[in-house]
């Protein structure tokens, strides 16, 4: 029994039929849930003695998809994507190019392949239960299952390899970065078939569930920093203030700083880290932060055990972070050679990508902090042009939703020039907007191809590439069809 019973037999089934290929191509998508899913899938694969090659897409569309057949692979194994497309990818496979085996967490087109996995084909929620690197990871289990009955079964020494005993555990890592990277967490929380991998990963000895402050940070920032850029429960007087953090770091008994200069949370002894809560609790319930919300200062959150304290890899989510920097970046293959354990120069060279999305993150919300936002019935919008890289544009519009200025409860959808013909757009929503009926991927989805682009993705969030100029009839579709969603 795999970790999420629900989909044990598919997953079997895509084990054996990888296991009878000679060798796979491996494609997955370039942000942090790509990226893991393809480093649990490579080291799966590779456990399993199956021959294979990793390959890195931005989006996957019809033109895409024709290089990857142009490959001549018998079989090919996508992650974090694949579902949306189906409708090609199973006309390639008709065509004999090549036999699919997907691994993936979003919406599904309209059409149909024997060695599909994918939690929304079983009542899974795809947008905060399992992510693409989560559906990788029950794929993984299965692996180490099918290969190691298979040893068994054949003579000992055909193609074994030491770890093929392994059972892939360990794998529940990067399953939970991957997972924290799509965000699918409430209130920090993993649920869903999510847990499953969790406590997997807890029972492996690689991932440690605890309850701690919720901020980001933990493990690198020093913590005027920590508390001054805070989004989780914003803090009058703390929050966007860096006077205000370290004055208030300042008035409190414990010394936070040490000859090197400030502390980090990782820093502080249990007492410390309780003085600092409850005194950063007192203060938000002073300035007038509701109870319930001055409360998520404190949640559930994930590390790593087996990677060192004071490091973005030992944090779940600066984890992701990092992976992001890369692959957003054309390095794919930094962020993956991270995620095999590379802890030289691919993590040397990850940590200067990080340096330059952590600016290009804060230029980008500067930027729409200061232009604002254009408001449509039930939507808003903002075009980014040329100044925000279309790859990390929707991260933007997400963080977006929360500052001055940007209605926190209401759809965001973003524009990014991509080429002259081409325009990127990225849609955010909340779990509440979902709750009312929004599905960011049918409205990205219809919108877009009215026009003659594609997009798709999840119901909170969604993205879609539409041609050029033809931004405005977008929002005024997009806008129609989430005020029909709304109303329902
Ligand atoms: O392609 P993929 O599924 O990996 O990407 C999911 C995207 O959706 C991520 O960029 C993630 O940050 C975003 N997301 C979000 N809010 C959620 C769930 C996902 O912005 N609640
Ligand atoms: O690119 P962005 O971060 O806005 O993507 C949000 C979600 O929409 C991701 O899950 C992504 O895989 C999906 N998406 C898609 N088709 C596109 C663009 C994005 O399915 N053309
Ligand atoms: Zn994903």
């Amino acid at each position: 029994m795999g970790p999420v019973p629900d989909l044990t037999d598919r997953a079997d089934a895509c084990a054996r039929r990888l296991c009878a290929a000679d060798s796979v191509l491996l494609a997955s998508h370039i942000d942090a849930d790509g990226l893991t899913s393809a480093a649990i899938a490579s080291t799966a694969l590779a456990r399993a003695a199956i021959p294979h090659e990793v390959v890195f897409k931005k989006q996957l569309d019809a033109t895409e998809i024709a290089s990857i057949a142009a490959c001549e692979y018998e079989t090919v194994l996508f992650t974090d994507f694949g579902s949306g497309q189906l409708d090609v990818i199973a006309e390639h496979e008709r065509a004999g190019d090549f036999t699919p085996v997907i691994a993936d967490h979003h919406q599904p087109a309209d059409a149909e392949t024997e060695f599909h996995l994918n939690p929304l084909l079983f009542g899974i929620d795809g947008a905060s239960e399992l992510s693409g690197a989560g559906a990788s990871y029950v794929l993984a289990r299965a692996l180490a299952e099918v290969a190691d009955s298979r040893t068994e079964a054949t003579a000992a020494g055909i193609t074994a390899t030491d770890e093929i005993d392994a059972d892939n555990r360990d794998l529940a890592a990067l399953a939970v970065v991957g997972a924290v990277g799509d965000m699918q967490t409430t209130q920090g929380e993993l649920t869903g078939a999510n847990r499953g991998i969790v406590e997997e990963g807890v029972e492996a000895g690689v991932v440690n569930e605890t309850t701690d402050i919720t901020f980001y940070g933990k493990q690198t920032r020093p913590l005027p920093k920590l508390l001054e850029y805070a989004s989780e429960v914003r803090i009058p007087g703390i929050s966007n203030d860096q006077n205000g953090a370290i004055s208030f770091l300042d008035g409190l008994s414990v010394d936070f700083t040490s000859d090197s200069g400030w502390r980090r949370w990782v820093d502080l002894s249990d007492d410390e880290k309780q003085v600092l809560v409850s005194e950063l609790l007192q203060h938000a319930l002073r300035k007038g932060v509701p109870a319930d919300k001055a409360q998520q200062l404190v949640g559930t959150t994930y590390t790593l055990a087996a990677e060192q304290e004071g490091t973005e890899l030992r944090d779940a989510s600066e984890f992701s972070t990092l992976l992001n920097a890369t692959a957003r970046y054309e390095r794919a293959d930094v962020g993956l050679a991270v995620c095999l354990g590379d802890r030289n120069e691919a993590l040397e060279r990850a940590r200067r990508l990080l340096d330059n999305h952590r600016r290009n993150l804060s230029e980008g919300l500067q930027q729409v902090k200061s232009r604002g936002v254009e408001r449509g019935e039930y939507i808003q919008w903002f075009d980014a042009g040329e100044e925000i890289r279309e790859t990390i544009v929707g991260i933007v519009a997400g963080m977006a939703l929360g500052v001055e200025g940007v209605d926190p409860d209401r759809p965001i959808v973003a524009f990014a020039r991509k080429n002259d013909e081409e325009t990127k757009v990225s849609a955010r929503g909340t779990g509440r907007l979902v709750g009312s009926g929004l599905d960011l991927s049918v409205v990205v989805g219809e919108a877009s191809r009215a026009l003659g682009g594609d997009g798709g993705g999840h119901d909170v969030a969604a993205g879609a590439t539409i041609p050029a100029g033809r931004e405005q009839e977008f929002i005024e579709k997009a806008d129609d069809i989430v005020g029909a969603q709304l109303a329902e």
